[in-house]
């Protein structure tokens, strides 16, 4: 493992949307989304772009580690989707922030920071690069089906990064897939075309989820996924500072919790001013907790995430720089 975390750095919309306003879109009630979920407000994209959040996230990680951009040997976003199919986001930010380096983008949904940061590591660790930016970025509003109240009430957008560089913080990191699209996808959109031998589905592109099986699967592979991370490494539970996980829904977390039997201060959350932002969610929490001075130098933090694949991602790092 070589990999340090030298700065972060996130970028919200501006346009809070507050449960109450749910109420006049959907047949839901601010007591339902709070007591099922946590979340209370999210961002959703309205003037910006999500090239430009994520850029200013870029900007904002950089500055924290005292990096330049033309430092950057590799820039990594993850995203379901940038502004284009293609260009990536990741070839835009090379441009907007002034970057020379290569730079593609990797799509992992809520999996996809664990995924960057597996990515990253393996161009650190071979010397292909001293400066990583990692970027997730995401738009979950535009794959919203606004009619549907069991998957409306919980995504938010964002944008959140971080500077990476040789080091040996990083200590675990385990990423997994298992090819499943049952429980939770959503469809690209599909045009017929002179040669279609059959009738193709041009319909939107909205998320699907049967929110009962995702939360099992969440509860079952964060809980599997973080002891096989402890039992590698020979630690228990008590040994991590701060458990971030995927910031999905509140019930979640608790039920993750409760199995290992560890306090909630150690859990910490954001997920009630954000939703779910999907990878963006943990960098965003971990950019909030750096900045107010909660992380501490050598002190454990556990990441887990878990999402549409279904993909898991674990890993354990200890905080400071190189
Ligand atoms: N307001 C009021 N009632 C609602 C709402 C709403 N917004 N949404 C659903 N309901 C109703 C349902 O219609 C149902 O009513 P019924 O009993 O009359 O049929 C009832 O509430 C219970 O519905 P459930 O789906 O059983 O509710 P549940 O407690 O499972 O909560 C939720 C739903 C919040 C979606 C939960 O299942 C969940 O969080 N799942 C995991 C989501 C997740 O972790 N996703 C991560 C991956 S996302 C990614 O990768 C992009």
């Amino acid at each position: 493992m070589s990999l340090s975390i030298l700065g972060t750095g996130s970028a919200l919309p501006s346009r809070a949307v507050a449960n109450e306003e749910f109420t006049r879109i959907v047949d839901t009630s601010d007591e339902w989304i709070v007591s099922r979920t946590g979340i209370r407000s999210r961002r959703v994209i309205t003037g910006e772009t999500l090239t430009e959040l994520a850029a200013a996230a870029g900007r904002s990680a950089l500055q924290n580690a005292g990096a330049a951009a033309d430092e950057l040997d590799l820039i990594l976003c993850t995203t379901i989707q940038g502004d284009y199919i293609t260009p990536s986001l990741a070839n835009l930010l090379q441009r907007d922030l002034g970057a020379d380096c290569p730079a593609f983008d990797i799509n992992a949904a809520c999996c996809g920071f664990l995924y960057g940061l597996d990515a990253a590591q393996a161009y650190l660790a071979a010397g292909k690069a001293r400066r990583v930016l990692l970027v997730s970025a995401e738009q979950m509003s535009k794959f919203t089906d606004w009619t549907d109240r069991a998957t409306c009430i919980l995504f938010g957008d964002g944008a959140a990064a971080v500077v990476l560089g040789p080091g040996e913080a990083l200590q675990y990191i385990r990423v997994r897939s298992m090819g499943c699209t049952d429980s939770l996808h959503i469809p690209a959109p599909a045009r017929a075309t002179p040669f279609s031998d059959r009738e193709r589905e041009t319909g939107p592109s909205f998320l699907y989820m049967h929110g009962q099986n995702v939360f099992k699967f969440a509860v079952s592979s964060c809980a599997e996924g973080i002891r096989r991370a402890l039992d590698a490494l020979n630690l228990t539970a008590d040994d991590i500072a701060h458990f971030l996980l995927h910031q999905a829904n509140g019930r979640i977390l608790d039920a993750v919790r409760r199995e290992l039997g560890q306090p909630k201060e150690k859990f910490p959350g954001n997920l009630d001013r954000t939703g779910n932002i999907s990878s963006a969610s943990i960098p965003c929490l971990l950019d909030e907790m750096n900045r107010q001075g909660r992380l501490k130098p050598g002190r454990r933090l556990l990441l887990g995430a878990f999402g549409s694949g279904l993909a898991t991602g674990t890993c354990v790092l200890a905080w400071g720089k190189e």
